[in-house]
């Protein structure tokens, strides 16, 4: 697919932030399917049906990207905090893992491509969903490197945090992600794997600007 770039990888590798800027550079539309997976455990928890959840999301959430923040909009509500929850990130992870909920965010996620192209963000973009995509990355970090970044991120939000609970969290997350039957998470054949370990977010964006220059200019 032309002017498609996926990038996949594990939990706090940093690829939504290099999706965000990406699409604030090149004036993409973006996909961050974490988010649709966020979605679908924040109305589960309500008891919608898994049909609903997904016409509320084909019709009833506005995405925005302001700079590099993705708001989420449900009736002109932001809920992108509560998405960002543990208890929503727990469901998310055990619905992810069901084939109906899958087959259901398929076509929601073709659907973000548009003559702007697109930038999309998760774990089977370059496998799965857009396996057509003009360029695959895969970004990743060691499990110390991403529980650093994520205890700093949470620590700036004011959240108490012990880093040993988050390595074990997101060795686990990884695990489960890695291991499981439907879409795992794994770098597409043709993706450009980028170790993130000893590099930072400018380094990463620098790198991967070569890259879409060099294919898409
Ligand atoms: O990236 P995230 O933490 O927002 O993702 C939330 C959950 O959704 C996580 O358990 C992995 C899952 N997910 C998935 O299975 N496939 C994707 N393309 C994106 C996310």
């Amino acid at each position: 697919m032309i002017n498609v770039i996926t990038i996949d990888g594990p939990s706090a590798s940093g690829k939504g932030a290099l999706a965000r800027n990406i699409a604030h550079q090149f004036g993409l539309n973006i996909l961050d399917s974490g988010v649709l997976y966020r979605l679908f455990a924040y109305f589960d928890i309500l008891n919608v049906s898994y049909e609903e959840i997904a016409s509320k999301i084909d019709n009833e959430i506005n995405f925005k990207l302001e700079k590099d923040i993705l708001k989420i909009l449900f009736q002109d509500k932001d809920i992108s905090f509560e998405l960002r929850s543990e208890e929503i990130a727990k469901v998310a992870s055990k619905l992810s893992s069901k084939k109906e909920v899958r087959d259901l965010l398929y076509d929601i996620q073709r659907n973000f491509y548009n003559s702007n192209g697109l930038v999309a963000d998760g774990r089977d973009m370059g496998t799965v969903v857009f396996k057509d995509a003009k360029l695959k990355i895969f970004l990743t970090a060691s499990s110390k490197v991403r529980a650093k970044r994520r205890y700093l991120e949470l620590q700036n939000r004011g959240q108490e945090v012990n880093m040993p609970s988050l390595i074990a969290d997101i060795e686990s997350r990884d695990l489960k992600d890695s291991s499981r039957k439907l879409s795992p998470l794994l770098p597409a054949d043709d993706a450009n794997i980028i170790d993130s370990s000893d590099m930072s977010l400018e380094e990463v964006f620098s790198f991967t600007e070569s890259l879409i220059k060099k294919e898409f200019i």
